[in-house]
């Protein structure tokens, strides 16, 4: 979800006006992808790397992040939508993990879709942290490295039980992955769209959807093997 800033400067606003109503696009990415049967979103909310704005902006951020969690549980729970986040949970401050938590406790038998909040993210930490797990299982003697896997590795992400995503939709023109999910999206397809968050609609979810299901997506394999097992 990228853009808010800008979003807001072209309306000659401050930034946090931008988040505030980048909050009606998450509705609509929600809603759209849950409609459409998708299992799986996980948002890019804050990364790791958002600590170093302004203070001001950061604080409106997280209680934005409250507020937010708090006025949609009730809507969630109509939707069967189970709510999920990724990241390092507990740095956050206290009111905004609290929030969280409930979030995910009141949603967790919900099963029509489940959104994944990616929260002071940074895929390189998430990396790092199962490589550290994984070297002192070893350590231990719990685990032979000779024997780690990709399925040992995706076991140690936080990411654990979530599948890979298909398709990576980033807003505002950037064409970055920014520190999102890296192991994950190895074979993602990726969609940039030249729009701002806070413009982010239904449409545009299905337009990148439609876009993604034209695509051949052959996983290194050539194009005559993949029509071959059609
Ligand atoms: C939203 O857009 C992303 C969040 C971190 C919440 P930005 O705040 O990055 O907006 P731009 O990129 O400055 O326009
Ligand atoms: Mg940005």
């Amino acid at each position: 979800m990228d853009g808010n800033g800008r979003w807001a400067k072209k309306h000659g606003q401050p930034r946090v006006f931008g988040h505030r109503n980048g909050v009606q696009s998450v509705r609509e990415a929600t809603e759209a992808a849950a409609e459409l049967g998708v299992e799986y979103m996980t948002l890019y909310a804050f990364s790791t790397e958002n600590w170093g704005r302004p203070k001001a902006e950061v604080n409106a951020l997280m209680t934005l992040l409250v507020q937010t969690i708090r006025k949609e549980i009730a809507t969630m729970n109509k939707n069967n939508i189970r709510l999920k986040a990724i990241g390092d949970l507990e740095q956050l401050p206290s009111k905004s993990h609290k929030a969280l938590l409930e979030g995910i406790e009141n949603t967790k038998n919900n099963t029509r879709m489940t959104l994944v909040l990616a929260l002071n993210y940074s895929a390189k930490w998430e990396i790092l942290k199962a490589v550290k797990t994984l070297a002192q299982e070893a350590k231990d003697g719990k685990i032979d490295p000779k024997g780690i896997s990709e399925a040992t590795f995706d076991d140690a992400l936080s990411t654990k039980g979530i599948p890979h995503p298909e398709l990576l939709i980033r807003t505002s023109g950037e064409q970055r992955i920014s520190n999102f999910l890296l192991w994950q999206i190895a074979y993602a397809e990726l969609a940039f769209l030249p729009i701002y968050w806070p413009d982010f609609r239904k449409q545009h979810l299905y337009q990148a959807i439609i876009d993604y299901q034209n695509r051949e997506r052959r996983f290194g394999k050539t194009s005559d093997q993949i029509s071959d097992s059609e």
